[in-house]
């Protein structure tokens, strides 16, 4: 439809490596609700008729419910809307439509508008997923288990606070998100090529329209730039590799091994060849796809940064990268969701193997210090006391008083006292012990899950009011829209 400077038609072949028609069904609907955003406000400053916009609009609203044929030959969903309105409304009028406006703001609009969805869909998924660990830590606030450095035994834990560390990255993870909303939702439409334009157009007036909280002001930036993208694919990059720092967890606890948990049967997979395999998969391709992701944000950035300032084509590959990264990204919450929700926790497991590893070592010399010896010597003497239960195989429970009087050789300290901290310290009495806030104590883990729970409602209702503001914007439109078609 635009080559009337150029001489020949493409081949099929050059047709098919220009188009981004395949990748553009996924901005189809904002490029209509753009085009009738923008025809609006042409006819409201006096720049088309109320006649032309009237065709105009009603072929933008009959456009709604169609299905787009990809074979058209059209270059992308810009040019084939516009050749189906010129076709609908007539040359006359539905050739006005494309005054004042190019592609190049009409793609990045779609894009912000596509963006602005996603992240509202993530935010209530991300705070879905965060409200599953924090009802799954609530019945697991007396879970044992042992928590991990180096994937060596650390410390005795609780259950939910493993949950509800993650809880917390997630939310992390929610408030870049929530934020990132804050600069993607400015409107580059009406920026034109790159320059602006000579036609008396109102970008406020559009960017209200389509509920915008603001304008990308300058249109050099508001058509060249895609930092946003870049940021929005990078905030979910980190997103992606804190779920698959779950699932590797999960991976290795659902071992034969390790037996710490099971995963309900909808989220495995068994082997073609061995009859016994359930296969943790979904979690697998959560690591997996996690690369993917990565591979998006590489892909944005490499084709951004020796781009000459302007739109060059080469911004067009941007967007598959974008659409793959919502897709994945929304599914994985989706799932993971639902493994936290189905997971069977192995409780006496975790607790046996945390009772069978000498994760008191700390406890006991803690509780010496609270006996006024220096860290460092009741270090010294706790380690000794793991060394002689290792090489005797027993635990340090079944130590003998001679025994023990060994770990205290060269300190003032009274084996006496050592074993009767000894006697009473459990992994139980350990996690009681644990009063630091934040950590695995028995005591924190409620405070935790309270004032968790509150901020998920706090965040639920800032992102259902910012989903409100966007409808009620586009509702206003669609009334407009009909009151003049009408
Ligand atoms: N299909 C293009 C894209 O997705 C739209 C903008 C084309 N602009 C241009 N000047 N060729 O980026």
């Amino acid at each position: 439809m635009y080559r009337s400077r150029l001489g020949t038609n493409l081949s099929d072949i050059t047709l098919d490596y220009v188009s981004s028609i395949s990748d553009d069904s996924e901005i189809a609907l904002y490029d209509i609700l753009g085009s009738q955003a923008h025809s609006l406000m042409l006819f409201q400053n006096d720049i088309i008729s109320k006649k032309d916009a009237k065709k105009i609009l009603s072929a933008l609203e009959n456009l709604k419910n169609k299905k787009f044929d990809s074979s058209s030959g059209a270059e992308d969903i810009h040019e084939l809307i516009e050749s189906l309105i010129i076709k609908e409304a007539g040359m006359e009028s539905g050739g006005k439509m494309h005054t004042a406006r190019s592609r190049n703001d009409q793609v990045v609009l779609d894009i912000r508008m596509k963006i602005r969805d996603d992240i509202n869909i993530l935010c209530n998924c991300l705070l879905d997923t965060i409200e599953a660990l924090v009802s799954v830590a609530k019945n697991h606030q007396k879970t044992i288990m042992p928590l991990y450095t180096h994937l060596q035994q650390a410390q005795a834990g609780l259950f939910s606070h493993y949950l509800l560390a993650h809880a917390d990255i997630l939310t992390r993870d929610f408030e870049r998100l929530y934020e990132t909303f804050r600069r993607i939702n400015h409107s580059p439409l009406g920026a034109g090529p790159v320059g602006g334009t000579s036609i008396p157009i109102d970008r406020h007036s559009t960017a209200k329209m389509l509920g915008f909280d603001g304008l990308v002001e300058n249109s050099l930036d508001a058509t060249s730039a895609r930092d946003f993208v870049a940021e929005y694919v990078s905030v979910i990059s980190i997103l992606m590799t804190n779920l698959s720092r779950i699932s590797e967890d999960f991976v290795i606890w659902s071992t034969s091994e390790f037996s710490f948990i099971e995963l309900s049967d909808e989220f495995t997979s068994p082997s073609s060849v061995m009859p016994q395999k359930k296969n943790p998969d979904i979690l697998e391709l959560t690591r997996g796809k996690t690369a993917e992701i990565i591979g998006n944000l590489t892909a944005i950035l490499t084709t951004v940064k020796g781009l000459a300032s302007g739109y060059g084509r080469d911004l067009q590959q941007v967007k598959s990268s974008i659409w793959s990264t919502s897709r994945i990204s929304i599914s994985a919450l989706l799932i993971i969701k639902s493994i936290l929700l189905t997971l069977k926790v192995n409780v006496k497991k975790m607790k046996k193997v945390t009772e069978s590893s000498n994760l008191i070592a700390l406890d006991i010399a803690e509780k010496l210090v609270q006996e006024g010896i220096p860290f460092r010597v009741t270090h010294k003497i706790s380690g000794i006391l793991v060394q002689l239960s290792h090489n005797s195989k027993k635990p340090i429970s079944k130590l003998t008083l001679s025994e023990i009087e060994e770990s205290v050789t060269g300190t003032k300290v009274d084996p006496v006292l050592v074993s009767k901290i000894i006697s009473t310290t459990t992994v139980v009495s350990s996690l009681k012990d644990r009063k630091s806030f934040g950590s695995s104590g028995s005591n924190e883990q409620k405070r935790m899950i309270s004032d968790r729970s509150e901020l998920i409602n706090k965040f639920r209702s800032d992102v259902s009011e910012r989903e409100n503001k966007i409808n009620s914007s586009i509702g206003e439109l669609e009334r407009q829209i009909s009151r003049i078609i009408e």
